[in-house]
């Protein structure tokens, strides 16, 4: 093996972020092509846009979903909507792929049999970033989040139960899946601004898929 190789493997192992909370390297690589067609149905139907938060500010991550309801944001607050806002209609359901896929990494973190209800698609390009926040729009917290990432790498904040709490960088790229539940259901996480790339699969933005279930 050369020092390439010994590189990339390093990078390539799974990590404990926290009890309840890992790491699943390139655990989505083997469905790459799967999940970007299916991605790209998704947002022919319902195609990526920019929300409002509660407070007036335009997200700079694009989002859309798919499954039965569907994560929005405007003026009046955060919700899960069975339907699409832009268009009215329900959201493209969640295609096997994803729900297999979700079920498989939450149950290689030791979440088993988890069934998610909503897919958030984000989109980051160049510069995009989420602030360090809580999943708790849900009102089921026993079961997990799992996340997976597409396209350019990211970098992963992930801290505690207060906002306060030290975060925690991982470099997220294409195929990794982050998994947290249990004790870590509700850490705080968010994502650092994309830096500019190229990915040869999705060009110059990162993709992320985020499942949910919400009831
Ligand atoms: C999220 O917290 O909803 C997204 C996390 C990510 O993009 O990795
Ligand atoms: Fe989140």
């Amino acid at each position: 093996m050369d020092l390439f190789d010994s590189i990339v493997e390093s990078e390539q192992r799974d990590v404990q972020l926290a009890p309840g909370a890992m790491l699943l390297a390139g655990f989505a690589r083997p469905l790459e092509a799967a999940l970007i067609e299916a991605v790209a149905a998704i947002i022919a139907r319902a195609p990526f846009r920019h929300l409002v938060t509660p407070g007036g500010h335009r997200m700079s991550v694009a989002m859309t979903n798919c499954g039965r309801v569907g994560w929005v944001s405007d003026r009046t607050g955060y919700r899960y909507d069975t339907n699409d806002p832009d268009s009215g209609l329900p959201w493209p359901s969640m295609p096997e792929t994803f729900a297999d896929l979700a079920l498989r990494a939450a149950d290689g973190a030791g979440f088993a049999d988890f069934r998610p209800d909503a897919c958030l698609i984000n989109r980051y390009e160049p510069g995009a970033k989420l602030s360090l926040h809580q999943d708790k729009d849900e009102l089921d917290f026993n079961a997990p989040i799992v996340s997976v990432s597409l396209g350019l790498p990211a970098t992963f904040l992930f801290g505690g139960l207060n906002r306060n709490d030290k975060t925690t960088r991982y470099r997220l790229a294409h195929g990794d899946v982050v998994v947290w539940g249990g004790s870590a259901r509700l850490a705080y996480h968010g994502v650092m601004p994309l830096a500019d790339g190229e990915h040869p699969l999705l060009g110059n933005q990162r993709i992320n898929l985020t499942f949910r279930k919400t009831r």
